[in-house]
């Protein structure tokens, strides 16, 4: 059983009328179908507008499908109860690009991090500090950073703050929507460095969204190119970039190639 199977997913949205009196629409996603398997990094890549998001959120079940099947863990996540649903979440997390936006500015950093362990396990306080400590140290992060505020950090850092949270209850999943694209050229490199290790320690999964082909083949297993709500190519061997041939993906590369610092 794959860890995630997607079947034949299809998502229109409704824009409202146009000045005709027809009504708009937009097919965001045309029919895709993929899996996913433990311990597997799969990049999503393509230009902006061709689905990325729309996909990870149908996966996160944030949107529901118009057709077609998400299974997680076997399951068909759309068809779950709320409790069911709650459930398997924990198994399947999310950091998306707004670090900012994804924290709220009121509470520490260890009661962001202490979030999803507060809603899904009973700990006594004792416990559920050594588990902040815990996943601050995974995340390179100092314990004494748990007493200080979002504001009090820099995006690459609160991105940490971000991934800490999202492995707090050992997922199987994460999906990163461009969760390095509004870093700095250095900074992605070192949370790149710190996804590949945490993929590495707790055999993780990854659906890796981005724009940057550069990034997603660094981290990547297998990519998924998009273009206008379809899968239109897929590469198996990250160390054969140059076989990519469908139009958009070699705009793609070329991009690659443009003035851009080479850090890897
Ligand atoms: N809630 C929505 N209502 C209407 N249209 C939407 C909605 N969400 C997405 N769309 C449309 O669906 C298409 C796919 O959008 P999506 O956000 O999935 O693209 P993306 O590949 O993530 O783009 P980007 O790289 O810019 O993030 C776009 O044409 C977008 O305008
Ligand atoms: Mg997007």
């Amino acid at each position: 059983m794959s860890l995630l199977e997607l079947k034949d997913i299809k998502k229109t949205y409704s824009l409202g009328n146009s000045i005709l009196g027809k009504r708009k629409s937009v097919e965001a996603i045309k029919g895709i179908s993929l899996t996913l398997e433990q311990g597997v990094c799969l990049g999503i890549v393509g230009e902006s507008g061709s689905g990325k998001s729309t996909l990870g959120k149908i996966i996160l079940g944030l949107e529901k499908p118009d057709q077609g099947e998400v299974l997680f863990q076997g399951k068909h996540l759309h068809s779950l109860k709320a409790k069911e649903l709650k459930e398997l979440r924990r198994n399947l997390q999310v950091v998306f690009q707004d670090c900012y936006s994804a924290v709220n500015p009121r509470l520490t950093i260890g009661e962001i991090i202490a979030e999803p362990i507060r809603n899904y396990e009973r700990l006594s306080p004792t416990e559920e500090r050594k588990q902040v400590e815990g996943l601050l140290e995974i995340v390179g992060l100092r314990l004494e950073d748990m007493h200080k505020y979002p504001s009090q950090f820099s995006g690459g850092q609160l991105q940490r703050i971000n991934i800490a949270r999202a492995i707090a209850l050992k997922p199987n999943l994460i999906i990163l929507d461009e969760a390095i694209s509004a870093l700095d050229a250095l900074v992605q490199v070192q949370i790149l460095n710190l996804l590949v290790q945490l993929k590495e320690d707790f055999q993780l999964s990854y659906l890796f969204i981005s724009h940057d082909l550069q990034a997603v083949n660094y981290i990547a297993d297998r990519i998924a190119v998009m273009y206008q709500g379809e899968v239109v190519e897929w590469l198996d061997d990250m160390e054969k970039l140059e076989q990519l041939k469908h139009p958009v993906s070699k705009k793609l590369i070329s991009s690659v190639l443009s003035p851009y610092p080479v850090f890897f």
